[in-house]
């Protein structure tokens, strides 16, 4: 007999569209912004803020897409089942694994980024410790119901922007305009290769689609909410850019691991080093958060269709979520954040995550007419911006990203054989 607390298979429509908006920018302000814009403005000059602009606008090219899927196919996967639906079952498959693969392994990392940056405000322990820490703390939050864990990411959402923002507002009154000059030393070749490091600072923009499943409403709300977290990060992290740009200049910015602390610290503005601090460390939190939520559902989605074990559909009683799906995800990211260095992985992600908004771009283009709300012209550039970004990876970083795939595909036949009767 099957365990009274699993039961249940449905999951609960009640994320409004304020949630849907949290859970968007949650997924999207992290590392990118506090750590990426300074790698960003090594290769491009002060021009890497056209770069972030041309990035934001391949993410909402994509975002576009998925949403458009979203709001005609509202189930927990989002890519996974719009591949399946709508390509093939290895298309499906591909960008479910993919997912699983990169958002894992970037947890570790984001967890790791936690640690350190909360460690700087409050030292009570070790950050490896404060890590581990706050993987528990965020898997028990999941567990509690998506919306306990909505109201959580709103109020980490907050504290990220209100710190960001009065980044803005502290530094633009020191912005000089020599610090934009000369304004593109590495020409448009810098540009391009910023706004290829910077789409990393923009993911996250489908993941409301891949809880479709728990949203109101969600072929209005899932299009608002792509919309409103898209334009949102692009006009804010523009903002930062500028300020950072502007208050110290691309080579102090390019020489750190931490660019948005270096502006921080040449303010004068009190408290903004804390403050500046504490928004990277929620930025990791919400980014964290917001991984558990989508990888837990992603395995749902797979386990009902037996690309992981069944047992992963089970829905909790009571808090009507993919408990075992939540609890295998925070194992597997302690192990991550425990073992630190998995370079490999995090490498062949990024890889491999273009390769699932490829797949989410073909799907778009595979529905009819009708379900095409914004045009054959919106998946056909986010398709090409995904495919041109990937083929300029590098060679292993591409061989890895095929071999972690075939894996994927050698563990389905595995699950296959055993669950399909
Ligand atoms: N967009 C997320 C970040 O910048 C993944 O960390």
């Amino acid at each position: 007999m099957k365990d009274s607390k699993e039961t249940e298979t449905a999951l609960l429509r009640v994320l409004t569209l304020k949630d849907a908006v949290g859970v968007g920018l949650g997924a999207i302000i992290g590392a990118g912004i506090f750590v990426v814009t300074g790698v960003a403005a090594g290769v491009a000059g002060p021009a890497f803020i056209l770069g972030l602009i041309v990035a934001g606008l391949i993410a909402a090219f994509n975002g576009l897409s998925s949403a458009q899927l979203a709001a005609v196919y509202p189930h927990s996967g989002g890519t996974y089942e719009y591949g399946y639906r709508l390509l093939s079952p290895a298309f499906g498959f591909s960008a479910g694994w993919m997912f699983l693969i990169s958002k894992l392994s970037a947890a570790g990392v984001v967890a790791i980024g936690f640690g350190s940056y909360f460690y700087q405000l409050v030292p009570v322990a070790s950050p490896l410790a404060i890590s581990l820490v706050a993987v528990v703390l965020l898997t028990t939050a999941n567990y509690f119901g998506i919306k306990k864990a909505g109201m959580l990411n709103l109020v980490i959402v907050l504290f990220t922007l209100v710190s960001l923002l009065y980044l803005v507002f502290s530094g633009a009154p020191a912005v000089r305009g020599e610090n934009f000059q000369p304004f593109a030393p590495f020409g448009i070749a810098g540009i391009a290769e910023s706004a290829a490091l910077l789409f990393f600072a923009f993911t996250g923009y489908a993941r409301i689609a891949t809880l479709a499943e728990e949203v109101i409403e969600p072929e209005k709300t899932i299009p608002r909410a792509v919309i409103i977290t898209i334009v949102t990060a692009i006009v804010l992290y523009a903002a930062v850019a500028a300020v950072a740009i502007g208050v110290i200049g691309t080579s102090r910015m390019a020489g750190s691991t931490s660019p948005l602390q270096v502006v921080a610290e040449a303010l004068a503005t009190p408290g903004i080093e804390t403050i500046v601090t504490l928004g990277a460390s929620t930025a990791m939190l919400g980014v964290l958060l917001s991984q558990i939520l989508g990888i837990s559902r992603m395995m749902l989605a797979m386990g009902r269709r037996n690309d992981l074990p069944p047992v992963f559909q089970r829905v909790h009683k009571s808090y009507r979520v993919p408990h075992l799906g939540i609890f295998l995800t925070g194992l597997i990211i302690l192990a991550l954040t425990l073992a630190g260095s998995f370079e490999f992985i995090v490498r062949a992600a990024t890889f491999t995550i273009l390769l699932y908004y490829s797949i989410t771009n073909m799907a778009a283009l595979k529905q009819p007419r009708s379900e095409q709300i914004y045009g054959r012209a919106i998946p056909v550039l986010g398709l090409a911006g995904c495919l041109a970004m990937s083929v300029s990876l590098p060679m292993h970083v591409i061989l890895s990203g095929v071999g972690l795939l075939l894996a994927g595909f050698g563990i389905r036949l595995l699950f296959h054989r055993i669950y399909d009767r």
